[in-house]
């Protein structure tokens, strides 16, 4: 079988498990408070420029934007989000548990435009609705695509003539950051948002987020809401040891690299035989409209998520790939596909 399922299928990195066991026996006080946790949090404040900023290191992404969003919005106030925003589709109405409505904005390509800040705030008027008071967005978003520099600038533009925080949902950050269309620096990322978080889940480690808080009115008491929500692990050390890794020499963004070459090699390949994409995609999630009689023979040799029908001849197909995925395996995918287009096309 293939497997281009998804980019949190593999274990970790052997780097990252190397640290894991050769820091194994030390003794550690717990809940994030060891030399690991402290020593990855310096080399992630010194990494995106800001000194001050605060970052506490979390096992999950919805933990994570369940945590910042409950922590940053009064009881009546609300979050905007694309329709597609993962808050919105894929936490369970994690965000709606902890007593907060998502105003949901349309989209197809998974971005926020400026103008639906505007929209959402004007049609929330008075005290008998809800205030918004948090922008959401993911980068890259849920399609793969991602937001340029003067896009989010025109979003921390609209936020603070709003009144907005702007926070930043980075599960795919590396990926964002490393592809071919990107402008943005994760320095420009801190700087323009008042909250956000780096993925590492979906980019080598066993698991972890960090959740980095630039904006002082925001830094109030976080330790007790993620107590609370049940995100303080007492083996901490197991966050920090792994993200000491990532921001070490860049080891991050040098993963995310492979990755996007391999999603980068797959769409061209795929292109170049007459399939369509979904969406225009710029980062390691590829959408592609697969014929059912493709599909059918397709997924008994790769897995690959069937995400939902296109219409009534074809299924959207999501193709993903990691760090882990090796070039030989994006070549026999594409051989497949090319064989199977000359039989079913
Ligand atoms: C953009 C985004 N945010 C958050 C998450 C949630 O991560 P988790 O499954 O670790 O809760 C995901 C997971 O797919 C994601 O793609």
């Amino acid at each position: 079988m293939l497997y281009f399922m998804n980019d949190y299928s593999e274990g970790a990195h052997p780097k990252i498990l190397e640290a894991l066991v050769a820091t194994n026996m030390e003794q550690h006080v717990g809940y994030g408070l060891d030399a690991h946790c402290e020593n990855a949090i310096d080399l992630i404040k010194k990494r995106i420029g800001q000194p001050d900023a605060e970052v506490h290191l979390l096992v999950a992404g919805t933990q994570t934007n369940t945590i910042a969003l409950c922590s940053f919005l009064r009881p009546y106030e609300a979050v905007i989000s694309t329709e597609l925003g993962h808050i919105s589709v894929h936490e369970t109405g994690a965000i709606e548990a902890t007593g907060h409505k998502i105003i949901e904005m349309p989209s197809k390509d998974g971005l926020l435009k400026p103008e639906q800040i505007d929209k959402a705030c004007d049609s929330h008027v008075d005290e008998h609705m809800v205030l918004p008071r948090v922008v959401y967005i993911s980068n890259a978003t849920e399609t793969g695509s991602i937001y340029t520099k003067a896009h989010l600038e025109a979003i921390r533009k609209k936020c603070d003539q709003r009144g907005l925080y702007l926070y930043l949902d980075g599960a795919r950050l590396a990926n964002a950051l490393t592809c071919d269309d990107n402008d943005l620096t994760i320095e420009e990322i801190a700087a323009l948002t008042d909250a956000f978080y780096i993925g590492g889940t979906k980019n080598g480690i066993l698991f972890g987020e960090a959740l980095v808080i630039l904006n002082p009115e925001l830094k109030s008491h976080l330790r007790y809401t993620i107590k609370q929500r049940g995100g303080m692990l007492a083996k901490g050390r197991l966050l920090g040891v792994q993200f000491e890794e990532l921001f070490r020499d860049d080891f991050f963004f040098e993963l995310s690299k492979h990755t996007n070459e391999m999603s980068k090699l797959l769409r061209s390949g795929i292109k170049a035989l007459g399939y369509d994409l979904v969406t225009e995609s710029s980062t390691n999630l590829t959408f592609v409209v697969l014929p059912n009689p493709i599909h059918a023979v397709l997924s008994k040799e790769c897995y690959y998520e069937a995400e939902k029908p296109f219409d009534e001849n074809n299924i959207e197909a999501r193709f993903v790939t990691s760090w882990a995925t090796p070039k030989e395996d994006v070549e026999k995918l594409l051989k497949l596909l090319a064989n199977y287009k000359k039989i079913y096309a």
